[in-house]
């Protein structure tokens, strides 16, 4: 029998449905894939706690460098979360010859450069399968499977946690705070739900895709995010009324100026493939000339799909161990340039509260007209000192798009800038 000798560093959503799987459905894995694959390791922080899987005595450990130096450790699966010190032990195991496989997308997107290098070194894998998209398979696809299309756009719903606040925002009317809740008690959020609601988690997410998606190593500090704080149940119903839907979404596209990633709300149109995507399901839309669109879909998040990537992940790098060849990576990341957010071309939705007084369309015109953005519509709801203006300008450079907004909020005649949020569709 092929054996493989597992350390997991951490046991909780993840690891611990891992664990189980790995016990419960041991001989139906190694029926399926000739692997013997033994959990001997397992550091958590506190072995006290309760469980959902159980394990033979002695196998459950504080001590996370103790695992990776065990010598009946063969491939170690670090579900720990966060950066520290997550990061240094992969580093350790992977200059120890020992593959990797994680679901840290935070870990991945601040120091994937350096631990594929060290993988490089190394001669083994590193995986991360589960760090995007959940169960949803998009590392695989991304770094194999499309390897030879010139993607120019990928564009997702990576957070299920505000997919679901929005959806239930929208369809049902639930306040935010109400919504970010049930969000929790079902287990999508993180433990602190402030990566979710702020970008933070979309934008990691973001910046591993377009890293694999173009070739280029795209670090964190080149994804400018905003999450949907801001995003108000008005304007869920005004961007219904004009036809389109709002999503948080993760963008990476290979523009003119070089490659660029980013992650804000969005409205986009209601019959985008996208639009179709509820509650905490994530999805992922890729353009190339030669595949047009494909779109991935499915769940994003919990204990049972992300095992399932992670457990994709550790049976490949168990064949590799058993094959004993030298692992290469699967993408090799080229120096390229990174586009400036100012040069990327968007189209918004503006929000303003006016006073309805002749003259007052004019010179909000002419605010956009002296920025050099065109005005594609105008929809006015309201009257006299309360009237509503809904403006969707056309595409043009963002800091265009900013400069624009400056102006407008600048004028006597206009009582607020309410909402300003981008517009992601196929019209200039
Ligand atoms: P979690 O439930 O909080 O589990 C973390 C585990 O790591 C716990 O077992 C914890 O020990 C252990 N741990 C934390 N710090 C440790 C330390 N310094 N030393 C030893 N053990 C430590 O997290 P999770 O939801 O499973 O997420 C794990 C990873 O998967 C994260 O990177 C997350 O972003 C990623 N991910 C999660 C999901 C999801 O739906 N949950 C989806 C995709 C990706 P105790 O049990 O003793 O506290
Ligand atoms: N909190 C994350 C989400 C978990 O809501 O998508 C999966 O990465």
């Amino acid at each position: 029998m092929n054996t493989i000798g597992i350390g997991l560093l951490g046991a909780g959503t993840v690891g611990g449905t891992l664990i189980h799987r790995l016990v419960e459905e041991h001989a139906a894995i190694a029926a399926k894939t000739g692997l013997d694959l033994q959990v001997r390791r397992v550091a958590v922080r506190d072995p006290g706690k309760q469980r959902a899987f159980s394990i033979h005595n002695g196998v459950i450990t504080t001590d996370a460098l103790g695992v990776i130096d065990s010598p009946d450790v063969d491939l170690v699966v670090e579900v720990m979360g966060g950066r520290d010190p997550a990061g240094d032990l992969v580093l350790r195991a992977l200059q120890a010859g020992k593959p990797v496989v994680t679901a840290n997308k935070e870990l991945i997107a601040a120091r994937g450069s350096e631990l594929i290098a060290a993988a490089e070194q190394s001669g083994v894998a590193l995986l991360f399968e589960a760090a995007v998209g959940g169960g949803i398979p998009i590392i695989r696809p991304l770094s194999e499977t499309l390897a030879g299309e010139r993607i120019t756009r990928v564009m997702g719903i990576v957070n299920g946690t505000t997919n679901f606040i929005l959806t239930r925002m929208s369809e049902e009317g639930t306040a935010y705070a109400e919504a970010l809740q049930q969000a929790q008690d079902l287990g999508f959020a993180e433990p602190d739900p402030t990566a979710d609601v702020t970008g933070a988690d979309a934008a990691a997410k973001a910046a591993i895709l377009a890293s694999l998606a173009f070739g280029t190593w795209v670090g964190l500090d080149h994804v400018p995010h905003a999450g949907i704080t801001e995003v108000t149940a008005a304007d869920i119903r005004y961007a219904a009324d004009l036809g389109y839907i709002i999503k948080l979404l993760a963008i990476a596209e290979d523009t003119e100026a070089g490659v660029s990633a980013r992650v804000h709300p969005v409205l986009l149109p209601s019959d985008h493939p996208l639009a179709a995507i509820r509650g905490a399901t994530n999805a992922i839309f890729i353009e190339g000339p030669a595949i047009d669109e494909l779109l991935f879909a499915g769940p994003g998040a919990g204990g049972d799909p992300t095992a399932t990537a992670v457990l994709g992940d550790v049976i490949d790098a168990a064949r590799e161990i058993l094959a004993g060849a030298q692992v290469a990576p699967r993408i090799r990341f080229a120096p390229s340039e990174l586009a400036d957010f100012g040069t990327v071309p968007t189209k918004w939705y503006v929000r303003l509260e006016v006073a309805d007084r002749p003259g007052v369309l004019a010179q909000i015109a002419a605010a956009f007209g002296e920025a050099d953005v065109s005005i594609k519509s105008v929809w006015q709801e309201g009257s006299d000192d309360e009237a509503t203006l809904l403006i969707v300008t056309h595409r043009a450079p963002e800091s265009r798009q900013r400069d624009a907004l400056g102006r407008v909020r600048d004028l006597d005649c206009v009582n607020a800038v309410a909402a300003a949020i981008r517009v992601e569709s196929d019209e200039a």
